[in-house]
């Protein structure tokens, strides 16, 4: 590193203050998550340089530390042993120098990126955005040694801007090494579609273009934000957060990676997540040889009641991407998380016939926060009708999210029309496959729900509002009987990160 920056030492510390000071009123606060990560306080969004570096899980997110709306965008940051109890840390990247910051100008920052492990060094490569600037978006690069204290590169930018065809729109880089030379990946567009230019360097710090690794077809959207290109055993997935698409938010992609020729030839694409608060998911290889993925449980378009409480935005749990012998992906939330199981509840062996439904939380023991896991096999050759389940309902019913199968379409549905405050209520869909049974797991927090089938290949991620005291959870059926062959529920403990 070539230069201190002790003016960005300075805004670093205001920072940190700022955003901690509160911390303590907001653990009590109506919709506070119980066991996801969120900042101290006031705004995030996109989780960002996701490494586990000398042993620490590290998790960057964007943030800005003094208001519950995006503002001048800092990098906060969080360390842990398990991916579950966060420790928060200081602020990491605050916007300070000319490629990033501009007086007057709350249009500005330090964007999403991501992290490597350079020797002892942990380096980040993020990018610089100035509105109205041009270029407006720059990539830059700081490091640390105690993983804790960044100091950004003399050489800053690393890269000055787009190269020649691509739009002005450039930011969220991704790096990793192949072979001993780093790669990096920006998300972009070219010619109206979303399209990520690739880079290679020896040194992190001298790129050389190569090249779109991949661009749209027109059906993907115009652009590009936060990919995430990486290798999984023998395959490379990209994953894009596409702007401006008709259907879909968050794309994982299969293929192969060709690093002479520079491309990535995707075989199969799904979405990730059919939820509506899912969105800048990134990737990680832990040193257990894991991927995993965590994402921002929100997204763009939303209203985020906790503003009230002054804090904006979460992030999922952290799942385990897999890859399967028939190159499908699915999604498994970390083992780790089974340390947070508390009371265990299980019933079996529940009929259900048409139009009935059965109080699962008899005990009330479930409250806010918990897991359920249930299997329900459905009647053969029956082609219609409902099987599902009311959660955080309130007694007269008129709050309720419900999560059900439609036997007609072979989706599954959530749906927060009657969640409790306003959100973006509405209904999210995704297919499934289900032969004779079906198996749904979900994870309740606070304000949020996420729900998936038990193979992990279908996932509705959504924030919901309802009031602390509706906790009712029921098994229900319309137009078709049910075998409900078990329910476990554990009640989740309180990490209030
Ligand atoms: C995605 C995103 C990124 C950008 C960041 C700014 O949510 O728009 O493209 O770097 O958020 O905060």
């Amino acid at each position: 590193m070539t230069i201190i920056n002790q003016k960005h030492d300075k805004k670093v510390n205001e920072a940190t203050h700022a955003v901690q000071n509160q911390i303590e009123d907001l653990r009590e606060s109506q919709y506070r998550l119980h066991y996801h990560f969120t900042a101290p306080s006031s705004w995030i969004n996109d989780p960002n340089g996701l490494i586990q570096h000398k042993g620490v899980y590290h998790l960057f997110y964007q943030h800005y530390p003094y208001g519950v709306d995006w503002g001048p965008m800092h990098w906060g940051h969080a360390t842990s042993s398990d991916l579950v109890h966060w420790k928060h840390e200081p602020v990491a990247l605050a916007p300070s120098e000319d490629y990033e910051y501009e007086e007057g100008n709350s249009e500005v920052g330090c964007f999403s990126g991501s992290a490597v492990s350079n020797g002892d060094e942990l380096c980040l490569i993020y990018t610089g955005h100035v509105e109205g600037k041009s270029p407006k978006e720059v990539q830059a690069l700081a490091s640390s040694k105690d993983g804790i204290h960044f100091t950004k590169h003399g050489k800053n930018p690393i890269i000055a801007g787009p190269p020649a065809d691509f739009s002005e729109d450039f930011r969220d880089p991704k790096v990793w090494k192949h072979d001993g030379t780093w790669y990096m990946v920006v998300g972009s567009s070219r010619n109206g579609n979303g399209a990520i230019p690739l880079f290679r360097s020896s040194n992190l710090v001298d790129w050389t273009y190569m090249g779109a690794a991949l661009e749209g077809d027109g059906t993907q959207g115009d652009m590009w934000e936060c990919p995430d290109l990486f290798p999984i055993d023998d395959k490379h997935m990209l994953i894009i957060s596409p702007m401006n698409m008709e259907e879909g938010k968050n794309k994982i992609m299969v293929g192969d990676m060709d690093y002479e020729e520079g491309k990535f030839s995707p075989v199969s694409v799904k979405e990730i997540d059919d939820g509506f608060d899912f969105y800048a998911a990134q990737t990680f290889e832990d040193e257990s040889g894991r991927r995993i993925m965590i994402a921002w449980m929100d997204t763009w378009e939303t209203e985020f009641p906790t503003k009230t409480e002054g804090w904006s935005g979460a992030m999922t749990i952290p799942r385990q991407v897999i890859l399967d012998e028939n190159q499908e992906v699915s999604f498994l939330p970390v083992p780790e998380l089974e340390g947070l199981r508390e009371h265990h509840y299980f019933e079996d062996n529940l009929r259900l016939s048409s139009g009935e439904s059965l109080d699962l939380n008899k005990h009330r023991g479930l409250e806010q926060s918990y897991e359920l896991n249930m299997e329900i096999t459905l009647p053969e050759n029956q082609t219609s009708g409902r099987v599902g389940l009311e959660l955080r309902a309130s007694s007269d019913g008129n709050e309720k999210t419900l999560v059900y199968y439609d036997l007609m379409t072979g989706e599954l549905v959530v749906d927060t029309t009657h969640s409790g405050k306003e959100t973006h209520r509405g209904v999210s869909k995704t297919k499934v496959e289900v032969e004779d049974k079906l198996s749904l797991r979900l994870f309740m927090d606070v304000s949020s729900l996420e729900v998936f089938t038990a193979d992990g290949k279908s996932w509705i991620t959504n924030r919901i509002y309802p009031d602390s005291s509706h906790t009712g959870l029921n098994v229900y059926t319309e137009e078709t009987d049910a075998y409900v062959e078990k329910v476990d529920t554990w009640t989740l403990k309180k990490v209030l990160n």
